[in-house]
């Protein structure tokens, strides 16, 4: 029986087997032949309750898990901390409790405080999958971003992936940098010094400052947006600095000496990390890479579904 088989929460990437991660895109392979076909809905999930919980904006997340739940015929509930009893000082526990004495059976939470997916599986009766926690990680997106290389390149192992941007603020980093290492890809940051956290060489990747140097490095770069609703300081002179020294822009692409393939997680600040004749052109990944979300979404609560219908409870 695989790990992913028996797995009761998806909480990071960190502490997933490479055979579950196989083993979720071998899932979303199916899926993805599914959602092609005219049917495009399956009624897997149709005696579980899933509610979406978002304490922080989100589009693509956000739809891309409730349109996954549609699909597996799960009955779904939209949750928005905004216009909640949140406003008016009722815990988190609290709140998850409440909603889970309706009978509902997993969470799918964004949350801005690392470690709160965390926190919440050890307090309440549920299923968790952590839809990004604050600076921490965003499993689905390393997941989703992992079997897009893998669709466009045949394997990730082997493969020289750039994460270039604001890595300090990223969880979309971390859980990538998690993800393609254990599929056996080669992982470099790119970025401003300040950006670029001090720990993160100690996780076996390369770190490049010059994003020339990492371009022509790289088989692919991931192109991050600038958190700037993250920074309580300033980490760089300007945007427009920014963009003049980590901007990914056509005539960048034309100076390098082979191709590579673009991928960005969104939301995109067009003209800053990314110039929009490069996020719309045949080099980038970018809609693939939210197209891939709901298949392998779809796969990950499919399999967690799998450790209740295992007869295992959530206590
Ligand atoms: N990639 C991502 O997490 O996008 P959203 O913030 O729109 O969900």
């Amino acid at each position: 029986m695989t790990q992913a088989a028996t797995m009761k929460h998806l909480l990071g990437i960190k502490g997933l087997s490479e055979e579950s991660m196989r083993l979720i895109f071998q899932t979303a392979d199916n899926f993805k032949q599914l959602l092609n076909s005219p049917v495009k809905k399956t009624p897997s999930l149709r005696d579980i309750t899933v509610a979406n919980l978002f304490f922080e904006n989100s589009t693509r997340t956000r739809v891309s898990f409730e349109l996954a739940e549609k699909r597996l015929s799960a009955d779904v509930l939209n949750f928005s901390s905004s216009s909640s009893s949140v406003k008016k000082g009722e815990t988190l526990i609290d709140t998850v409790n409440n909603i889970l004495s309706m009978k509902v059976d997993m969470i799918v939470m964004r949350h801005p405080a690392p470690g709160a997916c965390l926190f919440l599986a050890r307090h309440v009766n549920a299923q968790i999958i952590n839809a990004g926690d604050g600076t921490h990680e965003h499993p689905t997106q390393a997941l989703l971003d992992a079997f897009s290389i893998r669709e466009k390149l045949g394997d990730v192992a082997g493969k020289k992936v750039v994460i270039v941007g604001d890595i300090l603020h990223s969880r979309v980093a971390l859980s990538n940098i998690f993800c393609l290492k254990a599929l056996g890809a080669e992982v470099m940051v790119c970025g401003p010094p300040t950006l670029i956290p001090r720990y993160i060489s100690n996780l076996g990747i390369k770190v490049e400052h010059n994003l020339e140097k990492a371009l022509n490095w790289c088989d692919v770069a991931n192109m991050l947006r600038i958190q700037l609703e993250r920074q309580d300081i300033q980490y760089f002179p300007s945007l427009r600095e920014y963009s003049m020294q980590y901007g990914l822009s056509m005539d960048v692409l034309n100076r390098l000496n082979k191709e590579i393939v673009v991928m960005h997680p969104g939301p995109i600040n067009r003209g800053v990390e990314i110039s929009s004749e490069v996020a719309d052109s045949s080099h980038s990944i970018i809609l693939q890479q939210v197209e891939n979300g709901v298949a392998v979404r779809m796969a990950v609560l499919y399999l967690l579904a799998q450790y209740r219908l295992q007869g295992n409870t959530t206590a």
